[in-house]
């Protein structure tokens, strides 16, 4: 698919390539990250985080040639933290933020971690069902966590994501999945 062109509807197939985010991405993550936040990361905070390879894992999202989205992962020995997660509004409904928590946690098994958490707004409802469909359920509230507006942190966690049962919930939210997604192999190599 070209740059140019855009998915009719979330109907038709879009094939989508993951890969680790690189220094030349960054200037295509902050337009979005700029669109999608009132108060979003700065370039320098995202060289810095990339720039960490044995304990992050930060992918994009490609649809031919454009940067859709993104998302980046905090690992430590058993957990793993989802720092950010955005997709381009163009891009928004297409599976594209499925995608990258796919593979986010299955890279974060393949680097030994049993749980994933993350914080969202509690008025993200979109983001919250995302998370809900893969298996982060609300364990507890960090006090004014975000600003512009301020509100409150929802802290959700996903457990036992080592197991035969996460697995099988994996492959169920994949095969919802409309076209193909392709994932570089240096994904798994960090
Ligand atoms: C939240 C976000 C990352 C979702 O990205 P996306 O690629 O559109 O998500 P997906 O297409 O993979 O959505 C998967 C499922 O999540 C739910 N979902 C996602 N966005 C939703 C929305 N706006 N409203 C309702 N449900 C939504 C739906 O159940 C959806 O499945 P469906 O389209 O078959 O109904 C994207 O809306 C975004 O970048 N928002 C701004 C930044 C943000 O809020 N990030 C999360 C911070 S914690």
């Amino acid at each position: 698919m070209s740059a140019a062109r855009m998915p009719r509807d979330a109907s038709e197939p879009l094939d989508v390539t993951i890969a680790l985010m690189a220094r030349r991405d960054v200037r295509h993550v902050m337009p979005i990250e700029q669109r999608v936040y009132p108060r979003g990361w700065s370039k320098s905070v995202f060289i810095r985080e990339i720039a960490q390879r044995t304990t992050r894992c930060y992918l994009t999202a490609k649809v031919g040639s454009t940067l859709a989205g993104y998302a980046g992962m905090l690992l430590s020995p058993d957990e793993a933290h989802i720092t950010n997660v955005a997709v381009s509004p163009e891009w928004q409904r297409h599976k594209v933020a499925t995608r990258l928590l796919l593979t986010q946690a299955r890279v974060a098994v393949v680097r030994g971690a049993k749980a994933l958490t993350l914080e969202v707004r509690p008025s993200n409802d979109g983001a919250k069902e995302l998370y809900r469909r893969f298996g982060f359920a609300p364990a507890g509230m960090r006090k004014l966590y975000y600003r512009d507006p301020d509100e409150d942190g929802l802290i959700m966690w996903a457990h036992d994501i080592d197991s035969p049962a996460y697995v099988t919930r994996l492959e169920g939210i994949e095969a919802e999945v409309n076209g193909r997604t392709f994932v570089d192999a240096e994904v798994w190599q960090t």
